[in-house]
């Protein structure tokens, strides 16, 4: 199947079996906005449960916060976001439609990757276990000449983007006769930058009411609060700051889904240094973080780093955890870092000191800061793309079926288990509902009584939910039922007594914690 066609699959699972749904939608839906339905929220906290539980408990020198949405306005000049946190735009004039400059060039760009990609695979199922595929790169002289247009393509596009050069971008896109996806049209605009946050008035009169920003980070709130929390936590450097909170941007953007919202939510996590030691712990960091993904067993080899060449003027090293996504390898995860940057232009801008008392060396010092920053809605992206399935089943008839199925880690699973009585008479469903109302206090668990038991197996298989348990007539003799595990298919009976024990060690987060 086309990776574009399991992309607009797992869109519509995800509408479908209460996942997610366009914000507004009775109202035809509000651009890059989408809310989260009663199964989505749950994977949405298992997520935030995993990544908190992993910052704060794992480690004792990282503390919370909360910090608000609205903060003083002269906090995002000082961050440099009223003055550089734009995108370049530019408008084709017969469709209308608004484009990111530098996206429009990137697609341009993952094309000649594409054919890269596709010769090689051709010749991997020509040559099969005897393919080198980096002697075939070397060598080959169509992998060659697309690899030199993508070089020279990306040696401009990084040379305009470093200076800024607008009229340099919107030649790059002339010269490279891009067309407008929806016009087919080379009818361009100018190239003109635009501010990506959101602005709103605080105050009761209009004459007295002040321009305020919705975060477009959720940094800053830490930045602003790092002395609060160091003199009341009486924390030591090296120590980190996490918090999970929404952040708002005013994004240009197309048939992304989740991938790039206008208001999302991020998982931020600063952790202070001494100046000097920062690239030491921005490595320790790296491998921590890619450690994190790896553990959810979705494949090593799905995930790479990708190193910055072009580093933010705040910047001494930058990276991005990758994802290979039904569209390819894309950033789920910003490591950073900071230097002093932040902190030094929040004491310019506010005139108070943000030094740390540095009790070992006998000196005050601004601290230098390694920032990790991973976006909730597309680790959700992540985890639904690695765990969505179609499965072909043979019957024993020699007849075959398919079933779709979330292979979600348990932990992560919205409802670990669901108990289902075969019929609903005999005393049966009074025994599942006794079931439930002695498990809900330990896990997520659904009464399900609807349908044939072959049908609800589906409909939970389809949910991603790992365990599910029938009360038949045997039951009611011997207290025993039976279990259903959703990866294997296979099924099992078990005593209702061992229940309690059984699952919860399975969906329990500590498992997972402890391969970090
Ligand atoms: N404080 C640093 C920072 O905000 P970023 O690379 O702009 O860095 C970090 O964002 C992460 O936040 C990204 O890796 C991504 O996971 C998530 N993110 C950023 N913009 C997003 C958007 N518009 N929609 C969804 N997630 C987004």
């Amino acid at each position: 199947m086309a990776q574009e066609d399991v992309f607009k699959k797992l869109v519509s699972h995800c509408k479908e079996y209460g996942y997610v749904f366009p914000s507004s939608e009775i109202y035809d839906g509000l651009s890059a906005v989408y809310d989260y339905g009663q199964y989505g929220v749950e994977l949405k906290n298992n997520i935030k449960k995993y990544w908190w539980d992993s910052m704060v408990l794992l480690n004792d020198n990282i503390v919370g916060i909360d910090s608000a949405i609205f903060m003083h306005p002269t906090i995002w000049k000082a961050s440099g976001h009223v003055d550089a946190f734009n995108d370049p735009l530019i408008d084709n004039k017969d469709s209308k439609k608004r484009y990111r400059a530098d996206v429009l060039i990137e697609e341009h760009m993952a094309k000649f990757e594409e054919k890269i990609s596709k010769e090689i695979e051709k010749a991997r199922e020509k040559f099969g276990e005897a393919f080198d595929e980096k002697k075939f790169r070397e060598t080959n002289p169509r992998v060659l000449a697309n690899q030199i247009k993508i070089d020279e393509l990306e040696a401009r596009f990084s040379k305009a983007m470093n200076a800024n050069d607008l009229a340099e971008l919107r030649q790059i896109i002339i010269d490279n006769e891009i067309v407008c996806p929806v016009s087919g049209t080379r009818n361009w605009t100018e190239v003109r930058q635009f501010n990506l946050m959101f602005a709103t008035e605080m105050g009761s009169t209009s004459e007295g009411a002040s321009k305020v920003f919705l975060r477009p980070e959720t940094a800053q709130g830490i930045f602003v609060n790092f002395l609060n929390v160091q003199k009341t936590g009486r924390m030591k450097i090296p120590f980190g700051i996490a918090q999970i909170g929404k952040a708002f941007r005013n994004e240009i953007v197309a048939r992304q889904f989740i991938f790039r919202m206008k208001e999302f939510e991020q998982m931020e996590m600063q952790f202070f240094v001494q100046p000097g030691s920062e690239l030491e712990w921005y490595g320790y960091w790296k491998e921590i973080r890619m450690k994190w993904f790896k553990a959810l067993g979705f494949g090593d080899e799905n995930y790479r780093f990708h190193d910055h060449t072009k580093l933010a003027h705040y910047a001494n090293a930058a990276t991005d955890i990758e994802y290979k996504f039904p569209f390819g390898f894309k950033e789920v995860e910003g490591i950073h870092s900071r230097t002093d940057f932040d902190l030094k232009q929040h004491q310019e801008y506010s005139g108070k000191k943000m030094q740390y008392f540095d009790p070992e060396r006998g000196e005050s010092y601004i601290p230098y800061v390694i920032e990790t920053s991973i976006g909730v809605d597309r680790m959700f992206l992540h985890v639904i793309s690695a765990t969505h399935r179609e499965e072909e089943l043979k019957k024993e008839d020699g007849s075959s079926d398919t079933r779709v199925v979330m292979r979600l880690p348990s932990f992560l699973a919205p409802v670990k288990l669901a108990v289902m009585p075969l019929v609903k008479k005999d005393g049966l469903p009074e025994i599942a509902e006794k079931i439930v109302h002695e498990l809900k206090f330990e896990f997520n668990c659904q009464y399900d009584d609807k349908d044939s038991i072959g049908r609800r197996y589906r409909r939970q298989d389809a949910i991603g939910t790992p365990y599910c348990i029938t009360i038949d007539h045997q039951t009611a003799e011997d207290n025993t039922v039976t279990i259903r595990y959703r990866d294997s298919m296979e099924q099992e009976r078990i005593q209702i007594n061992q229940l309690k024990e059984t699952i919860s060690e399975k969906v329990n987060i500590s498992s997972l914690l402890k391969k970090l």
